[in-house]
């Protein structure tokens, strides 16, 4: 079994690609940190997989650590979501996030090169694009300057990683640049954690459903949309993880000093109307919900062209909106209110 080393595989999207990678046949080692994840996330993993993960609690900016890790298994990869990844932080903290989010990159590179390990699957971003001029995006509409600390930290990572291709390290990376992640494993047994008061759109309506929040309110209704509404594109984090096994996959076929990015999205967009309506209507629910002014910073509309992964990496979106929906409320109601 090839063993791939999760740089927060505890996190949301790390824990749910842990188990599609088990059901691939890999073996996946998380490395995590927990600064943003609960350990007790890893006994859900056995429990929905039957079997044990190999955890390690740590930084994956500590190259001793990396290196012990090395030692103790023969790594045939990396896939790296460990980030911080709080829009609003990352503009008070800007440091806090260029070191751990382009620090651990560096670290990583280096490492990867040291023992030898080729293949990387790195957690890009949509917000590399701004507020586009063209709709649907392609990989190749231009990025535009990014919006906060955080977004940039996803452009400059991607910019590190085209450079370091071109020197020919002989290494082979795809950068994933996921549209709006939601939903939970249909097990309910993990999903997102939000700490705080969640900024997201569907944590918030989970938690107002729940009744640990009054109200949602809709940032504006005056856009260029059919509703008046922002217009995103939500991809389940199940399908988003069946993409990094897609991509870690199709690297192995790859020549040495590849490099390439793909939209992960469904390739629709819905309204933020649309999704509290979705989600009323496959829980049969009413939402308590308000439109309020617009949000500063926030985009109008995006949503993906898939057409590039669809074709190169044989990888489709399989679950809806409603899907979405549903998991997400399922999973919230584990947590409780
Ligand atoms: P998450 O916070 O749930 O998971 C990230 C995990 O990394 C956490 O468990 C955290 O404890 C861990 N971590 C952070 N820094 C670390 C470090 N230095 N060493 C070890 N562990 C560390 O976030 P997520 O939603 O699962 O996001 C995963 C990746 O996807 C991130 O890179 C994020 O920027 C990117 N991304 C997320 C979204 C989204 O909306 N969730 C959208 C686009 C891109
Ligand atoms: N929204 C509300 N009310 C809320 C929360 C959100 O109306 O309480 C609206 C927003 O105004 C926006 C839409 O719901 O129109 C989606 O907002 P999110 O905050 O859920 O998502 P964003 O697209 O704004 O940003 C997210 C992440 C970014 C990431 C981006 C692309 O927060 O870090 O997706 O992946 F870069």
């Amino acid at each position: 079994m090839k063993k791939i080393l999760i740089t927060g595989g505890a996190g949301y999207i790390g824990s749910h690609t842990a188990v599609e990678l088990i059901n691939a046949g890999f073996d996946p080692i998380v490395l995590d940190d927990l600064s943003n994840s609960d350990e007790k996330v890893l006994d859900r993993l056995e429990e929905i997989s039957g079997r044990k993960l190999t955890f390690y609690k740590g930084d994956c900016n500590d190259r001793i650590l990396l290196d012990q890790i090395s030692f103790e298994h023969e790594l045939a990869g990396v896939i790296h979501f460990a980030a911080f990844k709080a829009v609003g932080e990352s503009t008070q903290f800007p440091l806090k996030y260029y070191k751990n989010n382009l620090g651990s990159l560096l670290v990583l590179l280096e490492f990867m090169k040291d023992q030898g390990i080729k293949d990387l699957v790195f957690s890009s971003s949509c917000t590399v694009y701004g507020q586009p001029d063209q709709l649907p995006v392609t990989e190749s509409t231009p990025r535009k300057e990014a919006e906060s600390p955080y977004g940039n930290t996803k452009k400059v990572c991607e910019d590190i990683l085209v450079d370091y291709v071109k020197s020919k390290p002989g290494i082979r990376v795809i950068s994933l640049r996921y549209f709006n992640p939601v939903g939970a494993h249909p097990s309910s047994k993990i999903g997102e954690l939000p700490l705080g008061v969640p900024n997201n759109l569907v944590p918030y309506i989970t938690q107002t459903a729940a009744g640990i929040r009054k109200k949602l309110t809709v940032f504006g209704d005056d856009y260029d949309t059919p509703d008046g509404t922002c217009i995103r594109d939500f991809i389940h984090v199940m399908d988003l993880a069946d993409a990094h096994v897609k991509a870690f996959s199709f690297l192995n076929h790859q020549e040495m000093d590849y490099y390439d990015v793909f939209n992960v999205g469904t390739g629709k967009g819905n309204t933020v109307l649309e999704v509290i309506q979705a989600f009323e209507k496959v829980n049969d629910l009413k939402l308590n919900y308000e439109i309020g002014p617009r949000r500063e910073g926030d985009i109008e509309k995006i949503w993906a062209d898939t057409k590039k992964i669809n074709e190169e990496l044989g990888w489709y979106s399989k679950y809806s909106l409603e899907d979405s929906m549903r998991d997400s409320w399922n999973w919230q109601k584990t947590l409780g209110n």
